[in-house]
């Protein structure tokens, strides 16, 4: 029997999955919350008028349309526990719990389970004092540091400063006035890495790792690589600089090492794992991790080829 599909969100993400989703012979309709204007009435696809920040009304409203299976697109819903809530009321739902989920939501959970699984990534350090955070970065020795909140912040709470000055600055924004709000109560201070950097995406099931095709994003907001950092202007699949057998490094090393020590820690992590790295000459580090399919990345993805 033909499933029922509900796909939260309303990015260029969401109606990707919702296209695919409906060109599966198993799949008889694809509702979207909130949707955007290309999942209004596409076929099969529809977007559904219903709150997706109260999960038991969200719950009552998958049972009364009979959906199937829920496929979360975006972070915030993973973080606020979107899963563990429609998992508990009898709903199913694709993606990490939120505990799995602090991969992506506590940039700091993430650098001391890197460390704790020596899963490779850049040189790091936390603070939750200006102050703290200030003398450190006056006495580091790095050519450029880069300044993160440490919460969830729609991929714009990084800064890489290219003076001591610069990082300062950064920290006093970030935790003084307060730009990106409660996210920034931490930061993380790291080692700026250089390279090419790369999106390397896994299906998980909480052992197994099938990774999908590496993809790279173009992060910076304006034409010739200029202008601030962004979550990405556009997208192509699969990129050159990851050969097949450096594929299989970044499986072994980072995203099959972190779905085991999700396991072992007692948050099994169940989705999509994103993993993005800079390809440095001392081999693939992580920048960050990210709970769910990228956008743009989503948009190009497509089967491996062999
Ligand atoms: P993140 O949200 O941690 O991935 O950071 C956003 C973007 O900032 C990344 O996609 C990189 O382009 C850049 N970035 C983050 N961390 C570093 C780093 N340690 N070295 C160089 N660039 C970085
Ligand atoms: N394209 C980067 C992201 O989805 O976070």
């Amino acid at each position: 029997m033909a499933a029922r599909v509900l796909v939260i969100g309303s990015g260029g993400r969401e109606h990707t999955l919702a296209w695919k989703l409906a060109q599966s012979p198993q799949v008889k309709q694809v509702l979207v919350a909130p949707g955007n204007a290309g999942t209004a009435c596409a076929g099969k696809i529809s977007n559904a008028a219903v709150s997706v920040n109260d999960h038991s009304a969200l719950a009552q409203f998958c049972k009364d349309e009979k959906i199937e299976l829920v496929v979360v697109g975006p972070e915030a819903p993973l973080a606020a526990g979107i899963v563990g809530d429609l998992t508990s009321a009898g709903v199913r739902c694709f993606g990490p719990t939120a505990q799995a989920a602090q991969l992506e939501s506590s940039k700091k959970f993430a650098k001391e389970f890197m460390d704790r699984h020596e899963i490779p990534t850049a040189q790091w350090r936390a603070f939750t004092n200006p102050e703290d955070a200030c003398s450190f970065i006056t006495s580091a020795n790095f050519p450029a540091l880069v300044v993160k909140a440490s919460g969830l912040a729609a991929g714009k709470g990084v800064i890489v400063a290219k003076s001591q000055a610069e990082a300062c600055r950064a920290v006093q924004e970030i935790m003084q006035e307060k730009s990106f709000g409660a996210a920034g109560e931490t930061v993380v201070v790291e080692e700026f890495l250089e390279g090419e950097e790369v999106s390397c995406l896994c299906f998980t099931d909480g052992k197994t790792v099938a990774e999908m095709p590496p993809a790279q994003d173009h992060k910076r907001l304006l034409d010739g690589d200029e202008g601030p950092n962004t979550g990405g202007m556009g997208a192509y699949c699969p990129a050159p600089q990851v050969s097949k057998d450096l594929l299989v490094k970044i499986k072994n090393t980072i995203l099959q090492r972190a779905v085991d020590g999700m396991q072992q820690e007692g948050a099994p992590y169940t989705g999509i794992l994103y993993a993005g790295i800079m390809l440095t000459k001392d081999g693939p580090k992580v920048l960050e991790f990210n709970c769910r399919f990228g956008d743009p990345e989503c948009q190009v993805g497509h089967p491996p080829t062999s």
